[in-house]
């Protein structure tokens, strides 16, 4: 298996030399690879889940872009399903980062050598992802896997003033610093990792129209305002719905409050004293980087008039005709 592991970054090195690059946020380069802006490491990922990973049948994945709230998702999928293992007075998410709840698959696969594979894990297994669907291996994407996907987007002046605050926290102080009029460039152009962002939520979205109990389609902004409807959305999708005694007994907004903004952001260990998410040997993430506002439309703290009508009309003009509305 050591030999196939080195033949896979052979391939890789093979594959980066051909591919167009540009400019990253939080490292020099990212590469323009199937119509996806990606780092080194998650192409690398990438082609260890095509060679590596197992679907299970009953696998629930969590799609996001970056900053669209995975680290909230991750909590509430999290609590949705383990409610009956755990005590909401003394809960696993009192003293982990809900990034840890479960694998972040593009770069969990190969944290280490020997790979992760992942079998140990009780089904339903859970596992996020930011890949745009049609870079996903067929075995999980085609319509007639069953492995199910819940897909979280927000507005994107939202996700682009998140991101570039995120990351030029990460980017590495040997690079000099990246200015924010230089990122929105980028961003409007595409490139940023994981990108275009439009055309993320687009293949989810046509993904979710096509197979509708293969993908849930959520929006941030929905969970913010009404978190109980949407959870019980959530729950329901994930094969778990809330019984009448649940809801009665109150279950729902005890996981509504457990992974709100106020209370995990005020847990030590998401803030000062808090721990790390260790997604790959070069990066790790500081619990507390996942929390900044948490709130919709902190946009209009950053953008310009001009610069909100640029995004907006982008948005409007890629996602004409799609049913879809942000
Ligand atoms: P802001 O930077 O706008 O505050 P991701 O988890 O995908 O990296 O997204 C991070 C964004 O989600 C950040 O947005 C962060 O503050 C917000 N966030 C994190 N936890 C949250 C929660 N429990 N509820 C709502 N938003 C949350």
């Amino acid at each position: 298996e050591l030999q196939a592991y080195n033949k896979l970054h052979e391939k890789l090195d093979d594959l980066l030399a051909t591919l167009p690059k540009d400019k990253g946020w939080r490292s020099p380069n990212i590469f323009l690879h199937k119509g996806f802006w990606l780092t080194p490491q998650a192409i690398k990922g990438l082609l260890m889940i095509d060679d590596y990973f197992h679907p299970r049948s009953t696998d629930i994945f969590l799609a996001t872009f970056m900053k669209c709230g995975t680290t909230w998702f991750k909590a509430l999928m999290f609590a949705t399903a383990n409610r009956h293992r755990y005590n909401f007075s003394d809960h696993p998410l009192h003293h982990n980062g809900p990034q840890s709840a479960f694998p972040f698959l593009d770069s969990h696969i190969f944290l280490d050598y020997p790979v992760t594979k992942f079998d140990h894990l009780p089904s339903p297994r859970l596992f996020a992802t930011h890949f745009a669907h049609s870079l996903l291996p067929t075995s999980l994407s085609s319509p007639s896997s069953t492995c199910k996907f819940v897909y979280v987007c927000r507005d994107p002046k939202d996700v682009l003033i998140s991101k570039w605050l995120f990351m030029s926290k990460l980017r590495s102080k040997e690079l000099p610093p990246i200015s924010f009029n230089e990122t929105y460039e980028l961003f409007c152009n595409g490139v940023s990792e994981y990108g275009p962002f439009w055309d993320h939520v687009l293949g989810y979205w046509k993904a979710s129209q096509e197979s509708p109990e293969k993908i849930l389609f959520m929006k941030y902004e929905d969970m913010k305002r009404e978190p109980s409807v949407e959870l019980k959305k959530l729950a329901a999708f994930m094969g778990m719905p809330f019984t009448a005694e649940e809801e009665k007994g109150g279950v729902v907004g005890e996981i509504v409050k457990l992974c709100s903004f106020e209370n995990l952001s005020n847990l030590e260990v998401n803030n000062d004293g808090g721990g790390a998410q260790k997604f790959t040997a070069q990066l790790v993430v500081e619990n507390r980087d996942f929390f900044r506002k948490g709130k919709v439309g902190d946009w209009e703290n950053h953008l310009t008039e001009e610069m909100r009508e640029r995004i907006d009309s982008i948005t409007e003009t890629k996602l004409k005709g799609s049913g879809l509305t942000l």
